[in-house]
């Protein structure tokens, strides 16, 4: 499974590539207002620092005016993917785009049906809210199950991105259910290192160490 870090923060994209187990970034409106950043400015520099995808979301609601951003934000670098959202507009776009060569990530899926509409208009990757979902009294493994479901019924190559998770339980069930990449905060995808039998393992071996008196 991929892993994507779900942030417009430098530092914290600095800090999980240089893991090298990063191999994208998503971004979103409100990230980047958070970042309290240039988007165009953040955008680039995050392109510079991880060498796959780096999702950059358009905020037109209409066709053409999302192509029209779409322009502007794939001038950016080679690894930029459009985001757009699940909407008739926000899939026309999809498909021009990617007919076209240009990576895009459908965004704000909800629904199985939805995941299935974003994988015909040639979606590179549907990104299901599984937090937001769950937030709202469903489970949203549930629906990243059966998009993985219908896509291999059908040999559908969109990537499911599972999005909006909020800890490592989502990212288990997410690599269980066979999703392709999961995006997370970088907060959980540190989370992931812990384990409290590691650090009192590490304790434990430094404390025998230097009882042997001897170093390496
Ligand atoms: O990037 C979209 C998604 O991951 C948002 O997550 O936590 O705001 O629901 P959240």
């Amino acid at each position: 499974m991929k892993f994507f870090a779900d942030t417009a923060e430098i530092d914290d994209i600095k800090e999980l590539a240089a893991t090298g187990l990063l191999d994208g970034v998503t971004t979103n409106p409100s990230l980047i207002a958070k970042s309290g950043r240039d988007f165009m400015e953040v955008t680039k520099e995050i392109c510079g620092i991880v060498d796959g995808p780096v999702s950059a979301e358009v905020v037109a609601l209409d066709h053409a005016g999302m192509m029209r951003e779409a322009e502007v934000l794939r001038k950016i670098a080679d690894n930029v993917c459009i985001k757009v959202p699940l909407t008739i507009e926000g899939l026309k776009t999809c498909k021009a785009l990617t007919a076209d060569g240009t990576m895009v990530n459908v965004t704000l899926c909800f629904s199985a049906n939805q995941a299935l509409l974003a994988a015909k208009a040639g979606a590179t990757f549907v990104s299901p809210f599984v937090g937001r979902h769950d937030d709202n009294g469903f489970d949203g493994m549930d629906l990243i199950s059966d998009i993985r479901l219908i896509y291999d019924n059908y040999a559908f190559e969109t990537e499911i991105l599972v999005a909006s998770i909020r800890h490592g339980v989502h990212v288990l069930q997410a690599a269980k259910i066979g999703a392709d990449v999961m995006t997370a905060p970088p907060a959980v995808i540190k989370g992931l290192f812990k384990h409290v039998l590691t650090e009192k393992g590490i304790e434990g071996f430094l404390a025998d160490w230097a009882k042997t008196g001897q170093s390496i």
